[in-house]
């Protein structure tokens, strides 16, 4: 089979999971790329053909696919487009995501061919408390690239759509994770917990750095931030996704969750991205 259209579709605040999936799609090397963002917003009704492979790329919150993604995704639709789909994470653990991932995918008509998970820089990272920094870096994105280029064979050795056969998530490798950093870290967030030292609702602004430039409001993903009052967040709408922190260039927003530092310490070790096709 000859590879068409190829589109990608993404929710991705702070840019890993748009990255990972355009390096997918260069790999898969279509005749044609487009690009369902639906980070800043929702789309109407889209329906894909059977001749559109369908890349999907995600980040992980607390272990499933974040609401957000989902929810802007209800309007997807195929009656059996292949679709490849990969989850991103701050290199903790991925956990439901992908199975969710393929569970809500497949219930919209597509083929599920091809799954992975990748690692991008934490949303909470940040210098004083890296987590995964600079990821996904060179290496991650040439193997995202590969990844691409292998399910490209993969349709290609398929004399038709009845042969492409689909893939069971399920079984793909889970990354290693060294047991005692594990333990340190559930062991850390417990006594976090009983001290009542909870996440913020929003970050922090501060004042005196603030410009009202505007990039934050326009970036944030769900209207937490009005342009002209971008020191004030709205709690009710915020995510927690970063998105406004890691883009501010007079660094004037802060997230300071107490997660940050557990996070930093006991995930040192990198994680390594996996696929399964
Ligand atoms: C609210 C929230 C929850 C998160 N939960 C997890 C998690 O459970 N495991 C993990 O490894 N990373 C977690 N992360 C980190 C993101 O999955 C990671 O930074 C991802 O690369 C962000 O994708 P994006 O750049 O496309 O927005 C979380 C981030 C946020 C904002
Ligand atoms: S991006 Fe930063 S400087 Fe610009 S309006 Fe937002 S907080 Fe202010
Ligand atoms: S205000 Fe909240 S939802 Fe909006 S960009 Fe910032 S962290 Fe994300």
């Amino acid at each position: 089979m000859e590879i068409g259209k190829v589109c990608l579709v993404t929710f991705s605040p702070t840019h890993t999971s748009y990255r990972i999936g355009e390096a997918i799609v260069r790999g898969l090397k279509g005749e044609s790329a487009s690009c369902v963002d639906l980070t800043l917003h929702g789309v109407g009704q889209v329906s894909f053909s059977e001749d559109t492979v369908v890349v999907i790329t995600v980040p992980v919150y607390g272990g499933h696919v974040a609401p957000l993604a989902l929810k802007r995704m209800e309007m997807l639709e195929s009656a059996g487009a292949p679709a490849v789909i990969a989850v991103v994470y701050g290199n903790r653990a991925y956990e439901h995501a992908l199975q969710e991932l393929d569970a809500f995918v497949s219930a919209r008509g597509f083929k599920i061919i091809a799954g992975g998970t990748f690692i991008g820089e934490h949303s909470y990272s940040s210098s004083a408390y890296p987590i995964a920094q600079g990821r996904p870096d060179d290496a991650d994105l040439q193997y995202a690239e590969t990844f691409g280029e292998k399910i490209r064979t993969k349709i290609a050795m398929a004399s038709d759509k009845d042969k492409l056969y689909g893939v069971d998530v399920r079984r793909i490798l889970r990354p290693r994770q060294p047991f005692f950093p594990l333990l340190r870290f559930l062991r850390k967030v417990m006594k976090l917990r009983k001290q009542g030292r909870l996440m913020p609702r929003v970050p922090e602004v501060d004042i005196n750095k603030c410009t009202h430039c505007g990039y934050c409001a326009r970036h944030c993903p769900n209207g937490a931030i009005a342009e002209g009052d971008e020191c004030h967040t709205l709690s009710e709408r915020c995510i927690r996704c970063c998105a406004c922190v890691k883009g501010c260039p007079q660094h004037a927003r802060t997230f300071d969750t107490p997660f940050a530092p557990l996070l930093s310490e006991c995930f040192p070790q990198q994680k390594e991205n996996r696929i399964i096709l």
